[in-house]
This record gives structure tokens, C-alpha cells and sequence, in this order.
């Protein structure tokens, strides 16, 4: 595995919440839809993050884990390209958690911004706990050991990857420095060749002496274009040339999902604590339903009443399931009074039908074979795990624990 791999690869998860709403189909699964196809893509459930909040009632989490996993193979997340499974399947994680752990200053933890605002926002749970305070170095062992590139998140997630970014800079700082480190590094420029091997020293030192970005990126791309050097060789340059040693983890970036945020039946976000959803399995007569009693601009009481789309939460869900022309029809109609508010939900309703009954009916499918369900987690578990396993061993060995 070399940093070059690390680039093609994306790895993502999810707290098992249970079904799924269209925030979340629009918000996570079409990205990971798109991204499977693009890159080595693992996603998975972070069940035992769930258990750093509840850990009073675990009983609860079994059941969320398969209805998430059966919505995700619903709206078209495969099996078959990307590797799908639950964290506490893989043990691993948990043991590079704790290698983590020793090295990070508690500080680090503290200061992570979602600490003190869930502490303090979920007043009916202690979370004054040391798996809580652990939550975002768990998550930088999800990361790490799949040595993922990509981490797509929601800009909540943020300040989880940039503490991950830290920790592996720590972990190769601290670990990565084979004793004989600048020699087996001088040794890998000279198979490079001469030339080549001039170029890289010229960009190194340009980064090194004058922080030049530019020159750290070519000189990384020439990396990426050799092929005559082993892959512990180019991981040894990587290094080399930012100044520190080997890069046994290397730092993830976040990709930021932009996606509109999906309003709720009441204009809110939509939210399972705000009651305001819609599900991926609603019915058709559920989802009209829905959307035919939710609140419209309040200056229309009467038909003959103008109104204001700004004003209105059905015009959100315009802007994001309707045609130019329908929300044409929508801003005309509805500041000259032209048509009811019901006229205007229609289409909305009828988009948000013919995009779901399919989902619906494979969720319903798989629903009813739950076995199948169970073996797609179970497969992807187990590919997980060589990998995992893989980083592993070689963070075991540049810790020096790879003793038997
Ligand atoms: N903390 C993430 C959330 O609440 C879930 C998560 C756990 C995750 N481990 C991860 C996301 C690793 C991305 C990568 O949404
Ligand atoms: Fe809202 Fe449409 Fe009614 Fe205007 S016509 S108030 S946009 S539901």
C-alpha cells in the first residue's frame, strides 16, 4: 500500500440510526452512490460509536444497524463495488484505537469542538466518560487503518479528519524514522536515476528552504510517475522529502459533501429528533400525505391570497426536486394567486413518489431476506479485515510490538 493507492481509496461510515430519510439520500448516499465507481470505496456502520452515547441501552443498536445497512442496498450503494461492513466486525480498529491512544495528548480531545457541545446539549446522558472523550480518536483508527485518502463527510466531520491529519503526522513523526532512515532515503534517489534523481533533490530543497508548495506537489507527482523504485521506496521519498521519515499512516483529506440541505416537512433541516421526515420507505399515499398537509407561506389563507415561495417550505423542496419549468409555474402562480398551494405540491409529491417506490420496493425485497443482508456485512467484514490487518502489522513492526 503506498500513498498513491491511499489516493485512490475513500472511506466513509455512519452511526446506525436506524431507516433512512431523504437527508440522508441526499446528503450522503448519492455521494457514496457516485464515489463507489470511482474509487476503492469502504463504508461502513460505526456501531460501537453509537455505544459512546448509548451505552445505557446497546440493545437498541442491533436492529438500527440492518435497517440502515437494507436502505443503503436499496438506494444503490453495491456490495459488489465497494466493501461494505460494520466496525465491530473488524477488531482492528479497536486495537489501533488504543496504540492511538497512547500518543495522543488528552488536549487534543478536549479541544475537538463537537466534545463540549454534545456534552452539554444531551443533558439527559453522562457522557463525562472516557469512550466519549475518545469519539473522534475512534474515528481516526476507522480512517487510518484503511489508510484512506478520502474521508467524505458533512462539514460536522470536519474537525474529526483534521484531528486525524494530526494524529498520523504524530504517529510518522514519532515511529517512522528507520534508525539508518537518511541513508536507505539517499540510496532510493539514486535508483531513481541521475536525472530524476537531481530533479527531486532540486524540488525537495525548494520545499524544505523556501516552503514552496508548488515544488512539494511536482515533486510528489514525480514520485507518483516512477516505476522503476519498490513501493517502500517511494513511501521513503514521500517522507524524505517533507523532512520527516517514513509515512507508515498517511494524512486524509475530507471531501466535503455539498449538498443542499434537504428541508424538513416544517421548513426545519430535516431531522428524526425533528419529526419532520420522510422516509426512504414511506409509501406513496404516506409521502402525498405528508406533503399535502405541510405548511405553506402563511400570508396564503385563501386561494386569492398571494403569496411568497421565499416564505414557504414547499418552494425548498421545489429547488431541489423540480424542473426549471415547474418552478416557473411555482413563482408565477404563486405571487399572482394563480394557482392553490395543493396544484403546487403536486409535482413536488409526484418527483419524490417516482424516486422512492423503487427504493421501497428493493428495501422491501431485502427486508425479507435478511440472511443475504447478513452475508453481504459478513464478506465485506472479512475483506475489510485484510486490509486492515495489513496496516496493522506495520504500524505492530514500526512500534517495535511485532515481537512473538
Ligand atoms: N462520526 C461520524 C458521524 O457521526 C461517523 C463516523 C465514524 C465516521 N467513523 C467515521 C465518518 C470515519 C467518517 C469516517 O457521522
Ligand atoms: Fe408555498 Fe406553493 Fe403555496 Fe406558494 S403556492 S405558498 S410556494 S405551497
Amino acid at each position: 500500500m503506498s500513498s498513491i493507492d491511499s489516493q485512490r481509496r475513500v472511506l466513509s461510515g455512519m452511526r446506525p440510526t436506524g431507516r433512512l430519510h431523504l437527508g440522508h439520500l441526499y446528503g450522503v448516499i448519492h455521494n457514496w452512490v457516485k464515489l463507489q465507481h470511482e474509487y476503492e470505496c469502504y463504508f461502513f456502520v460505526a456501531d460501537w460509536h453509537a455505544l459512546t452515547t448509548h451505552y445505557e441501552n446497546p440493545h437498541s443498536i442491533e436492529a438500527s444497524i440492518w435497517d440502515m445497512v437494507i436502505d443503503w442496498l436499496a438506494a444503490g450503494v453495491s456490495p459488489s463495488a465497494a466493501t461494505l461492513f460494520v466496525q465491530s466486525k473488524v477488531p482492528e480498529h479497536a486495537e489501533l484505537h488504543l496504540l492511538l491512544s497512547m500518543m495522543t495528548p488528552l488536549g487534543w480531545l478536549e479541544r475537538v469542538p463537537s466534545y463540549k457541545d454534545i456534552q452539554e446539549n444531551q443533558q439527559d446522558r453522562d457522557l463525562n466518560t472516557y469512550g466519549f472523550l475518545g469519539y473522534p480518536l475512534l474515528q481516526s483508527a476507522d480512517i487510518l487503518i484503511y489508510r484512506a485518502g478520502h474521508v467524505p463527510v458533512g462539514a460536522d466531520q470536519v474537525a474529526h479528519v483534521e484531528l486525524t491529519r494530526e494524529i498520523a503526522r504524530r504517529f510518522n513523526h514519532l515511529y517512522g524514522k528507520e534508525p539508518d532512515f537518511e541513508e536507505t532515503a539517499r540510496a532510493a534517489v539514486a535508483k531513481m536515476g541521475k536525472k530524476v534523481g537531481k530533479l527531486y533533490d532540486d524540488l525537495r530543497r525548494k520545499y524544505q528552504e523556501q516552503g514552496d508548495q508548488e515544488a512539494l506537489l511536482k515533486a510528489q507527482a514525480l514520485l507518483r510517475e516512477q516505476q522503476n523504485i519498490t513501493l517502500g521506496d517511494r513511501e521513503r521519498l514521500f517522507g524524505y522529502l517533507e523532512g520527516g521519515g517514513k509515512i507508515i499512516l498517511p494524512e486524509p483529506a475530507a471531501k466535503l459533501t455539498q449538498a443542499a440541505k434537504m428541508p424538513g416537512l416544517d421548513g426545519r433541516k430535516m431531522s428524526k429528533s425533528y419529526d419532520n421526515v420522510i422516509t426512504l420507505r414511506d409509501t406513496s399515499d404516506e409521502i402525498s400525505k405528508k406533503i399535502r398537509t405541510m405548511p405553506t407561506d402563511p400570508a396564503r389563507v385563501r386561494k386569492t391570497d398571494p403569496g411568497n415561495p421565499e416564505k414557504c417550505p414547499v418552494w425548498q423542496l421545489h429547488e431541489i426536486f423540480s424542473t426549471q419549468e415547474t418552478r416557473d409555474f411555482v413563482q408565477v402562480g404563486c405571487r399572482s394567486a394563480g394557482i392553490g398551494c395543493l396544484d403546487c405540491k403536486k409535482p413536488v409529491i409526484d418527483s419524490i413518489v417516482a424516486e422512492l417506490a423503487p427504493i421501497r420496493e428493493r428495501a422491501a425485497q431485502y427486508e425479507s431476506s435478511p440472511d443475504l443482508v447478513k452475508s453481504i456485512i459478513l464478506e465485506g467484514s472479512e475483506k475489510a479485515r485484510d486490509t486492515a490487518r495489513d496496516t496493522l502489522q506495520d504500524v505492530r513492526q514500526a512500534m517495535g510490538l511485532n515481537y512473538r
